[in-house]
């Protein structure tokens, strides 16, 4: 007897799910998250499930960062969508080539008048994708054996945020240089979501064209390759250092000839100032000397 009543009541049930259909509005979409690629066409669907108003009043409206705009008024496309879409059977929105800024929660409101269930309102959202554009690649031009190093790549146009990856004399470097014999010896890491490649310890063989590929759903788009060199030593290093020691050798020759000079006034000078004259021609002497020694350590550098 229980189970009896409990079929009847669940038939019961059943039926009269279906019965408010009969005097209402109600509204269905295929998709509630709706991708779309930049400049292309896509359809929202606002499906009405049932309703008995013959007229029903359909409206659109685009909600972005919480504010609402019509789209769709007055049987017109309006607003941000104006000579870019139409409205297609029964209340979808077609866009014809959705942009970047079409990114937004778009509601689909139908209003029955006749119906005793007299509105009902269905919101998709939608995201519209975006190719890359040319990615900013840093890359040095030498570095010293041994150092560390890092390449970097930007891209900001790409929606959603792309992935990077990088080529070293037009071959990918995988991911994981232990995954490639040929490079299990290097030591760069690739960081795919920040377009960084380092290296722990630059090696000759790493020397070579790098270029950067920013990839994401709608496309990709690559930076132009920029050599990078790798020296054996540490050329800018070493000239650092030579131009020190010159310039301490210059300085400890000006202050020994500094000291002569004075030693020289000293003995001779403070009687005769005649001698004043060829004591500074004797300095400019010296400077030339000390030019002479610049040019020897130069070469000597190169
Ligand atoms: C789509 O719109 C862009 C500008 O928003 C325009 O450059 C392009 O030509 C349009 N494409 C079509 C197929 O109408
Ligand atoms: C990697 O290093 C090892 C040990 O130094 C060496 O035997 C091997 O030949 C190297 N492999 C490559 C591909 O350079």
């Amino acid at each position: 007897m229980a189970i009896a009543r409990l079929v009847a009541c669940f038939v019961l049930y059943t039926s009269l799910g279906h019965i408010p259909s009969s005097f209402g509005v109600i509204l269905r979409t295929t998709d509630k998250t709706v991708w779309a690629n930049e400049f292309e066409s896509i359809e929202l669907t606002c499906l009405i499930e049932s309703i008995s108003t013959n007229n029903p009043r359909i409206e659109w409206k685009k909600i972005k960062n919480g504010v609402p705009s019509y789209v769709y008024f007055q049987n017109r496309i309006a607003g941000d969508l104006e000579h870019r879409a139409q409205l297609r059977e029964p209340a979808n929105i077609l866009i014809f080539n959705t942009t970047r800024s079409d990114t937004a929660e778009y509601r689909c409101e139908v209003a029955a008048i006749d119906d005793q269930r007299d509105f009902d309102e269905i919101l998709i959202s939608l995201a519209v994708r975006v190719k890359p554009v040319v990615p900013r690649c840093s890359v040095p031009e030498a570095v010293t054996v041994g150092t560390s190093t890092e390449l970097r790549c930007l891209e900001n146009e790409g929606f959603p945020a792309p992935q990077y990856r990088w080529f070293h004399n037009n071959e990918e470097l995988p991911q994981d240089p232990k995954n490639s014999p040929k490079l299990v010896n290097s030591s760069y890491s690739i960081n795919p979501d920040t377009g960084g490649l380092k290296f722990r310890r630059v090696r000759k063989e790493d020397a070579g064209e790098y270029y950067c590929q920013a990839k994401n759903d709608a496309g990709h788009a690559q930076c132009p390759p920029l050599m990078m060199e790798v020296y054996d030593v540490d050329i800018l290093g070493i000239f650092l250092k030579s131009f020190g020691a010159l310039i301490v050798f210059v300085c400890l020759t000006g202050s020994i000839c500094h000291s002569l000079r004075r030693g020289c006034f000293h003995k001779k000078g403070h009687n005769e100032n005649n001698y004043n004259w060829p004591a500074q021609t004797d300095g400019v002497d010296y400077g030339d000397a000390d030019e002479g020694h610049f040019r020897h350590k130069s070469s000597f550098i190169i």
